[in-house]
């Protein structure tokens, strides 16, 4: 395969006599993406072992128990155990010495200056590239982190061949394999992957990842390396457009009044072109991907010359977006100073413990800054939170958080907002709720000033 360009993507079918039925695969970071993926492959059948500096996550790992919040991950990993062909340990080398394949999964989060931090990608690479050094055979290295396109290619592949005296495409095999798992559905995700994308440097490298995936059901595309990296921004940097554009229009349709964005986005749905999916209004996007990934693509391309137009505007809307609720607030109290306002919601996103990016953190601010006492709560979220927004009190329970309150703000869309009653708010001062996250059943409101984001 062409190195930079390659010859177009391909759409592959997998040639039995090149797939081997198990590969041994070694996945270096064992975060959110990187035990996912070892608990998918490790159930399709490839011996797997997962590796991470920390040796409380190791211990943890071993022992069955997961680290974060993620529904199903704990059974799942279980399962995955129990098979005798997941295990996981800190020794980076002797888990990236027997495998086959070795993939990349450490984080890359942004540096102070928005641009990405590499260095626990360059780390990886060079102990790899050391194991490289005097292993016989042939692997191939694989890229499952977020990284810039180009990175692979100009980053690991030179780190590996100087710490290996080899030379990838001819000694090692190179690859990109982006994840587009989501948290609160990793392990469903990560098993039931809805397109499968190879970024390689030649055939050997792309055929020895594509086996991997032999037994998945999706479509598969091969690329070059740069293109599949580019792939994951494009995708990440599209939803949270779609995100966005849902965003304003609710945003318009609260100036028009009468509209509920909901049927306005369900209308344009019907137009064959346009997919509706992914285009529920709220308080922006939050986590440790959207914004961190936008920001970086939209970047490295205004240090190209090329400012992002799309990207920026994407990004200042998501900025202010927790204001229009603060806005909601002030229009239906007057003045928050001295009021009790409770955020029902504090995670990026209902089923998540993640707080990173948070619109609830900018919220709460807001809020704080008007003279507002906040209180929040969550169904999993504590302590972060408050070690984020100290001037918040954290909840342990709803009616806790609601106790006396003038005004309630829906942030995220934890599953069981749907179930609340008028009943649940009682306790308010005031019963008077802002669903910023279009969530709420109206009907069981009974006695609530309901106010909704985006009508
Ligand atoms: C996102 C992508 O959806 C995954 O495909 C990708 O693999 C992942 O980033 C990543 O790059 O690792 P995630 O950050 O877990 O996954 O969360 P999403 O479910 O995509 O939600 C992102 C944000 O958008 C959340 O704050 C969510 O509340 C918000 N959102 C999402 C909306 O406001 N409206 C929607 O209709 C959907």
């Amino acid at each position: 395969m062409d190195r930079e360009h390659g010859g177009g993507p391909r759409t592959l079918k997998a040639i039995p006599e090149l797939t081997r039925p198990m590969t041994r695969v070694a996945i270096i970071g064992t975060g959110h993406v990187g035990l996912a993926t070892a608990i998918a492959f490790a159930q399709w059948g490839h011996e797997v072992v997962g590796a991470d500096v920390s040796e409380k996550i190791v211990g943890d790992l071993r022992a069955g128990k997961t680290t974060h919040y993620e529904p199903g991950l704990p059974d799942a990993l279980g399962r995955s155990l129990a098979t005798g062909r997941l295990s996981f340990t800190t020794d980076v080398e002797g888990a990236a010495l027997p495998a086959d394949v070795v993939f990349v999964c450490v984080g890359t989060p942004p540096k102070k200056d928005g641009s990405i931090d590499l260095s626990q990608v360059r780390k990886a690479a060079g102990t790899v590239g050391l194991v490289m050094r005097s292993a016989p055979g042939y692997k191939v290295v694989t890229v499952k982190s977020t990284v810039l396109p180009g990175t692979t290619g100009g980053v690991v592949q030179p780190a590996l061949e100087r710490a290996s005296g080899k030379k990838g495409g001819t000694d090692f095999g190179l690859a990109v394999n982006p994840e587009f798992l989501r948290e609160g559905s990793a392990v469903n995700d990560a098993l039931h992957p809805d397109r499968i994308v190879i970024g390689a440097i030649d055939e050997r490298s792309l055929r020895a990842v594509e086996a991997i995936y032999v037994s998945v059901q999706a479509p598969t595309m091969a690329t070059n390396l740069r293109t599949a990296e580019m792939i994951k921004y494009a995708t990440n940097a599209f939803l949270a457009t779609k995100v966005s554009f849902a965003n304003e229009f609710a945003n318009i349709c609260d100036t028009f009044g009468g509209i509920n964005v909901d049927d306005v986005i369900e209308g344009i749905g019907l137009d064959p072109r346009i997919n509706p999916k992914f285009m529920k209004a709220g308080l922006g996007f939050g986590g440790s991907c959207f914004p961190k990934d936008v920001q970086a693509i939209a970047a490295a391309a205004h240090s190209r010359r090329y400012p992002s137009r799309i990207l920026t505007a994407v990004l200042s809307l998501n900025e202010v977006q927790p204001l229009r609720a603060v806005r909601l607030a002030e229009t239906a109290l007057v003045s928050l100073r001295g009021r009790r306002v409770a955020i029902l919601g504090l995670s990026f996103k209902g089923g998540s413990d993640d707080i990173r990016e948070s619109r609830a953190v900018p919220l709460a601010r807001a809020l704080l800054r008007k003279g507002a006492k906040v209180v929040g709560y969550d169904p999993v979220v504590r302590d972060e939170f408050q070690k984020a927004v100290p001037r918040v009190e954290v909840a342990n329970d709803l009616s806790t958080a609601l106790e006396a309150a003038d005004l309630c703000i829906v942030h995220n869309d934890w599953p069981q907002w749907r179930e609340l009653k008028g009943a649940d708010f009682q306790g308010m001062r005031r019963k008077i709720v802002i669903d910023g996250r279009r969530i709420l059943n109206r009907q069981a409101l009974n006695g609530v000033r309901l106010i909704v984001l985006g009508g």
